[in-house]
């Protein structure tokens, strides 16, 4: 009878581990993670970053009038919104709770949700990653599961008190 009684916890164990049922809090980790790091959206935000050599240490060494060839034709966004972030925004190789707190940081203060959800929903250079990926060198990648996916993820997160871990 020992290994049955064994056999019943066990099972009431795989139970309780199953996802679904007790339904756990959405995190960072979970699906917004490998979207952040992203090459569309990494190759971006390290674009000011020494340490990760950036595009401003080699091939921007130069190139400041960024909307001569980031066009509106290319890119579809408008005239001055192609631009690059703050060394401080670069989270290349942050782990999900490190990136988390990064921007949550960023998002400085106030209604951090609402912030959070116009910015990560509306963004102009966020839904370029997500759903475009135009360069003046052609067309890469963009993050999969585009604008449709992204959202529901993120609302997701908010939702349940954007939590890092
Ligand atoms: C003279 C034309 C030119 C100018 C001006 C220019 N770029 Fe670029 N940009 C390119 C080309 C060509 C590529 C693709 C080759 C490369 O990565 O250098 C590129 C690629 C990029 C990428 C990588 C995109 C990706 O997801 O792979 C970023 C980010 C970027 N540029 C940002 C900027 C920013 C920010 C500025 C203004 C400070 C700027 N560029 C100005 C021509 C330009
Ligand atoms: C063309 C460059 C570019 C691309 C591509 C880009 N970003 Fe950004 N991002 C910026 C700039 C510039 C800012 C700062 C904007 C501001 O201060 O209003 C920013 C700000 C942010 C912020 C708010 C600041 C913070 O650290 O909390 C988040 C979050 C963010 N980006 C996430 C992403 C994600 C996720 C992607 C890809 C899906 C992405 N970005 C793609 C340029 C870019």
């Amino acid at each position: 009878m020992k290994s049955i009684h064994t056999l019943s916890l066990a099972l009431a164990a795989l139970l309780l581990a199953m996802p679904g049922q007790a339904a756990e809090p959405v995190k960072f980790g979970d699906a917004l993670h490998k979207k952040f790091h992203h090459d569309r959206c990494i190759q971006c935000h390290q674009f000011n970053s020494r340490k990760n050599n950036g595009r401003t240490y080699h091939s921007h060494r130069s190139r400041y009038l960024c909307d001569n060839c980031h066009t509106f034709r290319l890119t579809g966004l408008p005239r001055g919104e192609w631009m690059a972030p703050h060394e401080r925004m670069d989270y290349t190789g942050m782990d999900a709770r490190d990136t988390c707190l990064l921007i949550k940081r960023n998002m400085g203060s106030g209604d951090a949700r609402a912030k959070m959800t116009e910015h990560l929903l509306h963004d102009v250079r966020i839904r370029w990653a997500l759903d475009n990926g135009m360069t003046p060198a052609g067309r890469m990648p963009a993050v999969p599961g585009g604008h449709a996916e992204w959202s529901r993820d993120v609302r997701a997160w908010i939702a349940d008190g954007m939590l890092c871990e």
